[in-house]
Formats: structure tokens, sequence, C-alpha cells
């Protein structure tokens, strides 16, 4: 009997822990014939959804390209930015493409791909605020989407009034619109697209800091790093990535 007891206790204990571990690898993602993919479509132009309904944007582009390279369909699931760092490595999706980041704490909890495009936070104000840069956001109120590097540099910056959390990008501008905030931090592509219906926003020209983005994978996933690291490298000689980005980025 003891034994029998001590045998279930192994079993619970084993999926347990599998459960801690559930992401899948390349081989049986392979044979499933499926990547599932998590990203946060509120970040044009790098993912959103366009006016028939689909994801569209640089990393669907991009994630597409990489699927079709590895023989994969590629299924697109739209979840919270801060979301899709622990979707990932739980394994409710295989990888996460987000216009998301390499940082340091990120890298404790995932893996990350090659870059393939980088980034830089910059500042959004009104254009009468007299904000200039920085250095001005003393004592301010700041607007950031949650789980960013634009909230994480945000809450770092002591000389900040405040930092208030939005579920995207977008909702940050809209409350600096309405007079709520003094300024958002954001990625520099989305901040220009976020800007474009909104006469009275500027961005300042200040770099705030440079970026590298990557694919998120679960840590120790490797060889379905190392396949997404393949296809990427083929793209990015082939062209396809630069290709994809010029689409939506004009060089300026
Ligand atoms: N680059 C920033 C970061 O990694 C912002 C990314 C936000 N992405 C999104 N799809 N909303 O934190």
């Amino acid at each position: 009997m003891k034994k029998l007891l001590a045998l279930v206790f192994c079993f619970v204990l084993v999926f347990a822990l599998s459960g801690c571990a559930s992401y899948r690898t390349y081989e049986q993602i392979a044979a499933d014939g499926k990547l599932v993919v998590a990203t946060n479509a509120t970040f044009p132009p790098y993912e959103f959804i366009d006016d028939d309904g689909n994801y569209s944007g640089i990393d669907i582009e991009i994630i597409e390209a990489v699927g079709e390279y590895l023989g994969l369909e590629v299924e697109i699931q739209n979840i919270e930015f801060d979301a899709i760092l622990t979707a990932v490595p739980s394994g409710k999706a295989d990888v996460g493409i987000a216009g998301m980041t390499v940082d340091e704490t990120r890298l404790k909890s995932v893996d990350f791909s090659d870059t393939y495009a980088t980034g830089k936070q910059v500042i959004i104000t009104s254009a009468d605020s007299g904000i200039a840069g920085v250095d001005d956001l003393a004592g301010k109120k700041v607007g950031v989407q949650t789980g960013t590097t634009g909230d994480i540099y945000a809450s770092d910056d002591e000389a900040i009034g405040s930092v208030e959390q939005y579920n995207s990008g977008i909702e940050a501008v809209l409350a600096l619109s309405q007079g709520k905030i003094d300024a958002v931090i954001i990625d520099n592509e989305p901040a220009k697209a976020y800007i474009a219906s909104y006469d009275s926003l500027i961005i300042i020209d200040e770099e705030y800091t440079y970026e590298e983005y990557a694919i998120c994978i679960a840590k120790g996933n490797d060889t379905l790093t190392a396949k997404i690291n393949e296809a990427l490298s083929a793209l990015k000689a082939d062209g396809t990535l630069q290709a994809i980005i010029d689409k939506y980025i004009s060089a300026d």
C-alpha cells in the first residue's frame, strides 16, 4: 500500500512539474503543422487590425514569412501586451511577436530570437505643453502602455510625477489629447501612427533609448529558437525582411 501511494505521489509530482514547463517543442509544433503566435495588435505599424478586420503589420508579415519558411500555418492570438510574457513560457502560445524589446528582466523568463528590427522610445506631448525633452518630465503625469519598456523607463525615473498605465498606447494618447496627462512615452513608429489623427500633438525630437525587437520563445525551447533564427536569417538574406519593413515604414 505504501509503495502504491509512493507511486501515485510520483505520478502527481511528474505531472505537476511537466505542467510548469508545458511549452511545445519544435518537433511537436511541426507535427501539428501550426505555430501559435501571441501578439498585441494595438501597435501600428508592427501589429494592428486593419480596416477589413485582419491582423496586419510588420510583425504579422514577418511571422507569416517565418511560418511559410518552416512549413507551418500561423495562428495569431491577440492578447494584452504584458500577458505575452506569461503566455509564452506557459505554452499557451509558442512564440510572441509584438515589437518586443530585448531586455535584461525579460531574459530571465523568456529567450529571444535574433533581432529583426530596431526602435526607440520617444515622448509625445501637446504642442503647447512646454515639454522639450526628458528633463522637462519632472513632476509631470506620464502615460504608458502597461508592461512596456516605456512603462519601465518612466517608472524608474524618479523625477516623473506619476506614471499612468493604459492597456494600449492609443488609449494613453487619447488621455493626452484630453489633457488628463502631460506626455506619453512610447516607441517611435507607433507614436507617429497614434498622433496622425491629432493636430495638437507632437513627438519630441530626442532619442530616449535605442532598442532591439525580437521574437520571444519559452526559455530552453532551443530547437524552436534555432529554427526561428534560421528562418529569420534566410529572410534577411533574400531581402524579404527589409521589403516588409519598407512596406510600412518610409525612410526619413
Ligand atoms: N517595445 C516596447 C516593449 O517591448 C513596446 C512594445 C509594445 N508592443 C505592442 N504590441 N503593444 O516593451
